[in-house]
């Protein structure tokens, strides 16, 4: 079988060749080559996340997002630090060893709050991960939650050409600002995950060929990449939404770009497409991410229109995303933290793509 860029670093034209490629025989290829490289560096364990999306208030107003400042529509919940305690509580209950606080940029969650949570978590759950992801901060604050306990950030770049990330967001934000916070937590010393939104008004296929020379630079521990969803009461909220198989060639081609790297199958393409999360697995993705928000809230961490998961149980989420995993072929990883076995320095043969 032909190998995807087998055994040299893919040039542009290459990368943009399957980036817009719509032949079913060289998609799979691609999938195919894609799978074998996650089963060299990961084998077949799938690993899990408890997500516990614990506000919606935010201070920002990307263009796209459900949860802006600007939506007066949509109604906003902040958890308690004790009430986010308590989703740890239950999923580590549930088998969990890594917790992921996601939340809107929400002035209320000061550095000293969000570090007096960390350090509560970190003092009950020694040996679990905590994974950040609550947006743009300053080195300090990143240092000070580091020092609390916290050892991931998630941190989407959202496309990595600077007038597409114009044309999504307020003028008061810029990618420049958005990579410096990526580099400095990854100098910090946390596992850092970038990622970006296929589909999203405006993107053209050399937007995503900059997503991959970013992500070739900034060498993340994990990407997140899932397809733009219209979001009511937003000004994209009559755009169409991105296309799955775009998607999943994109999934493809950071495994094969960043072997080492974790890819989400993420919640966006399990709303888009029924198996589309399984679909990520076979195409290279290794992470799922569970929901353990408190039911109540979970249909106000309204991203987008529609999304899944919003109305089942931890416990349920858990079961069905194992059934799912396991349906596909793959080894559900509960036990396991799951940590990246991305190299520290930029190893030759990461480089090199190893398909
Ligand atoms: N469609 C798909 N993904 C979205 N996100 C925000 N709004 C949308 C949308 N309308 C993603 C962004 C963000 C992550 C938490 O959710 O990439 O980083
Ligand atoms: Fe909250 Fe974009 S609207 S970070």
């Amino acid at each position: 079988m032909k190998r995807p860029f087998a055994g040299e670093t893919p040039g542009d034209d290459e990368l943009l060749h399957y980036i817009t490629t719509e032949d079913p025989a060289e998609t799979e290829e691609l999938f195919a080559a894609a799978r074998l490289v996650r089963e060299e560096h990961y084998g077949r364990d799938v690993y899990f996340r408890g997500l516990i999306e614990f506000t919606s208030h935010c201070k920002n107003d990307c263009l796209y997002c459900g949860i802006r400042r600007s939506n007066s529509r949509t109604e906003r919940y902040r958890l308690s630090p004790e009430q986010i305690l308590d989703c740890c509580r239950a999923g580590d209950g549930l088998g969990f060893r890594t917790f992921v606080l996601q939340g809107g940029e929400d002035p209320w969650f000061t550095g000293d709050r969000l570090c007096a949570i960390v350090r509560d978590i970190r003092a009950e759950f020694p040996d679990h991960a905590i994974t950040l992801s609550v947006g743009e901060r300053s080195r300090e604050s990143y240092e000070a939650l580091f020092r609390a306990g916290a050892n991931r950030y998630l941190l989407r770049h959202e496309t990595a050409d600077s007038a597409h990330y114009a044309a999504m967001h307020p003028a008061a934000m810029k990618l420049s600002a958005r990579k410096e916070c990526l580099y400095a937590l990854r100098d910090i010393g946390y596992q850092v995950g970038a990622g970006f939104m296929v589909g999203t008004p405006f993107q053209t296929p050399q937007c995503l060929l900059e997503d991959l020379r970013f992500l070739r630079d900034l060498r993340p521990h994990m990407v997140g990449i899932g397809p733009f969803i219209p979001a009511a009461a937003t000004p994209f909220a009559d755009y169409p939404p991105g296309g799955v198989d775009l998607t999943l060639r994109m999934v493809a081609l950071v495994r094969l770009l960043l072997p080492r790297t974790l890819l989400p199958a993420t919640t966006a393409l399990g709303t888009l497409s029924p198996d589309g999360r399984e679909q990520a697995l076979t195409a290279g993705a290794n992470v799922v991410m569970p929901n353990l928000s408190p039911q109540n809230v979970r249909p106000l961490y309204s991203l987008y229109d529609n999304k899944i998961c919003t109305g089942d149980e931890a416990a349920e989420c858990v079961r069905c995303m194992s059934l799912r995993v396991r349906a596909s072929g793959f080894v559900p990883a509960m036990a396991s933290r799951g940590d990246s076995r991305m190299p520290l320095e930029a190893a030759a043969e990461d480089r090199k793509i190893s398909a």
